[in-house]
């Protein structure tokens, strides 16, 4: 383990350090293509698993250090976005210049930015876009100047809503009232639920969230992000120091495997459409494991990401 990542934590627990201490970074400020390329993904893949693709209330979790898979929501069509995170990362300004630089990227139906995983080329066109997805006559209206300004309205004046239209950036959110029941679509997040402290809270709010048929795409990175050398050592560290290392922080690591969340997700009442897996065999072998963690199966021991998307069922 890193001896930064324990001084960070336990210089949480220092009276007043805390307003001292610089904010935690969402990402380090990723380019605009990263935004579009994410936002790609999750709808090539929707539409590849025959999931809501064209929706038109979408909700993200930890949107990070843009609104940018808000914005490219809207650019494609959606009426109502909410970003949810628990501390303010983004700003006006930059919120701006990503509707601007979005709006291009996607007036020419440039292609992903990179391959990344999972892969979603096979859904691609020759230009590698969605067209199937986002078609040209779809992309010709939600791409119309006056949704354009109206976007550009809200970012500027920091309204919630204008038009019929809603970009609405709620931090910190701390219960489920923060989002009508069955209102939303779609609900995403990219590198987030590693972060959300109770898993199952989170995704009995998501269930609650969606419309009966709405769904739900996440990506989650199993990762010790960059607390430990191997990319699973954080699962060696006792739970005395986990706590300290955890100290005050907003947020950090919850540690849950793979099937921790594909049992949260199942009980909050969701079908599991698809659950793509990525495995590492690199990491500390099973004897390092704390105890807490030495029963876990193969498959979560090396499982280093999750692709998955699941539907709230009808007869919800
Ligand atoms: C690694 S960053 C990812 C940001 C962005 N999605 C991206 O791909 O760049 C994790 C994000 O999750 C947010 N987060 C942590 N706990 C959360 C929670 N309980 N609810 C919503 N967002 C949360 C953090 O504030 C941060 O914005």
């Amino acid at each position: 383990m890193k001896i930064r990542s324990v001084v960070k934590g336990a210089l949480t627990f220092v009276p007043g350090m805390q307003r001292v201490l610089p904010k935690p970074h969402a990402s380090k400020n990723p380019p605009t293509a990263y935004y579009y390329g994410v936002w790609l993904k999750h709808v090539a893949l929707l539409h590849a698993n025959g999931l809501h693709h064209s929706p038109k209330s979408v909700a993200e979790l930890g949107p990070g250090d843009s609104l940018g898979i808000g914005i490219a929501a809207l650019l494609c069509g959606a009426q109502c976005f909410y970003g949810l995170d628990v501390v303010a990362h983004t700003e006006p300004a930059h919120n701006l210049k990503v509707l601007e630089e979005l709006a291009d990227l996607l007036r020419r139906r440039a292609p992903r930015p990179s391959k990344g995983w999972p892969d979603f080329d096979p859904y691609l066109d020759d230009g590698k876009f969605p067209s199937e997805v986002l078609t040209a006559a779809g992309l010709s209206a939600s791409l119309a100047p006056q949704r354009i300004d109206n976007i550009r309205k809200m970012l500027a004046n920091s309204l919630e809503t204008s038009e019929g239209m809603t970009l609405a950036y709620q931090v910190p959110w701390n219960n489920s009232d923060v989002i009508k029941e069955n209102s939303m679509d779609l609900i995403l997040s990219q590198a987030v639920l590693e972060h959300v402290t109770d898993i199952s809270q989170t995704y009995q709010a998501m269930y609650q969230w969606l419309a009966p048929g709405g769904v739900m795409s996440h990506q989650i990175d199993f990762r010790s992000h960059d607390l430990t050398k191997e990319w699973n050592g954080h699962r060696a560290i006792p739970d005395w120091l986990w706590n300290i290392m955890v100290g005050k922080r907003a947020y950090l690591i919850n540690c849950e495997p793979w099937s921790a969340h594909q049992a949260a997700i199942t009980n909050a009442g969701f079908e599991i459409v698809c659950a793509m897996q990525q495995y590492r065999t690199d990491g500390i072998p099973r004897s390092r494991l704390a105890q807490k963690w030495r029963a876990m199966t193969d498959d979560d021991l090396n499982c280093s990401e999750v692709f998955v998307q699941a539907r709230k069922p009808l007869a919800a």
